[in-house]
């Protein structure tokens, strides 16, 4: 065997069982994915790619809804890598609703990842799998094939729903059924595209920590941290708001939250559904709720006032259609009790 072809060799054992380097190499990240994806990723991250991430290291559950173009999939793929590699041994799964963006999307920046990785990243990778040996490794699947996670456990997992909202309940439910082994972490992010399914569900769950980012905060919009080539863009977010929002007359200071607007170029602005899911990473209205907004109602749930004061009760009768009828009780500012029922029988 020649020289080139001994070294060859040489590295291709090392990449296949090559684990146990891995585990003393990388053990000390464990605890630090931002310096993991920085000295071997060679990956910056903008502050709120940090918040992510440092959720995902202290939470079981991390729901991430955000604007478009702000490095959701980016960051997926360096957590990804940094789990797999720093907690030895261990399983990564990674789904989107479709093979394609399981393959172009997420995989596709793993891929970029290792090839400029500053380190040798021992495995064998395939189109939507990294091995690095039998039960340590990092697997693409995507929601509308026959998936079946209840078959993967260990005790480090890592998975991560990337365009989580499009992910059905049942694929949704069936994960958040496995990860419950020590370290078992779920990461699930995306366009907020509708109030509905259990990507929303998991904003209003205590079992949930959340987090929104709008393109609004982005380094490339803001001006103010270094730049992102590739990303969110300021020409991207104005001529939106050309497009999407309605001018507004500027509210007085004590009325901006209620009016629901926001400054841009010194103008003030009402956004439209499509503005709210892309731009501002919330929840677009959905029909029923367009006389007292969702966001009003997720502010208020939000707002931690104390009940005090006199005690107020308030009847919505309904009587026909799908309506139920309501009681409220409030003392003071804030409600106490909400009771509804289907029917006055
Ligand atoms: N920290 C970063 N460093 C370098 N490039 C980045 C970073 N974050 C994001 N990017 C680049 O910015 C672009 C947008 O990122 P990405 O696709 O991850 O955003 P996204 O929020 O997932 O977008 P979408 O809403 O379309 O899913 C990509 O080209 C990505 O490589
Ligand atoms: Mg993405």
């Amino acid at each position: 065997m020649g020289n080139q072809h001994l070294e060859d060799f040489c590295r291709r054992l090392r990449l296949v069982f090559g684990g146990d380097v891995v585990d003393s190499r990388f053990r000390r990240y464990r605890r630090s994915p931002e310096r993991f994806a920085g000295e071997i990723l060679n990956s910056r991250w903008w502050p709120r790619q940090r918040d992510i991430a440092r959720c995902v290291m202290q939470s079981r559950r991390t729901v991430v809804k955000s604007a478009n173009g702000v490095g959701k999939t980016y960051l997926a793929a360096d957590l990804s890598l940094w789990f797999l590699y720093c907690h030895a041994p261990s399983i990564v799964l990674t789904t989107a609703p479709t093979r394609r963006q399981v393959e172009s999307l997420l995989w596709e920046e793993i891929r970029r990842r290792i090839r400029r990785s500053n380190a040798e990243l021992p495995g064998v990778l395939l189109k939507t799998k990294l091995q690095i040996r039998e039960g340590w490794f990092a697997l693409g699947l995507a929601t509308d094939e026959d998936v079946r996670f209840q078959g993967f456990h260990a005790e480090n997992m890592l998975i991560v729903m990337d365009e989580a909202s499009g992910v059905p309940d049942e694929i949704w439910n069936a994960i958040e059924g496995v990860a419950v082994g020590r370290n078992n972490r779920v990461l699930a992010i995306g366009n907020p595209l509708a109030p509905a399914g259990q990507f929303y569900r998991a904003f209003r769950s205590s079992r949930w920590r959340t987090l929104t980012v709008s393109a609004m905060e982005h380094p490339n919009v803001t001006g103010r941290g270094e730049a992102i080539e590739g990303a969110v863009t300021r020409e991207t977010v104005a001529d939106r708001v050309a497009e999407w929002c309605e001018e507004i007359s500027p509210p007085t200071a004590g009325a901006r939250q209620a009016a629901d607007c926001f400054e841009w170029d010194g103008r003030w602005y009402r956004p439209n559904d499509l503005f709210l899911t892309r731009v501002l990473g919330e929840f677009p209205e959905d029909a029923e709720n367009r006389l007292i907004l969702l966001r009003w109602i997720e502010r208020a749930m939000a707002s931690g006032l104390e009940p005090a004061g006199p005690v107020f009760m308030a009847v919505d009768v309904a009587r026909f259609g799908q309506d139920c009828s309501v009681i409220a009780v409030r003392r003071g500012e804030s409600v106490v009790r909400l009771e509804n029922f289907a029917a006055w029988t």
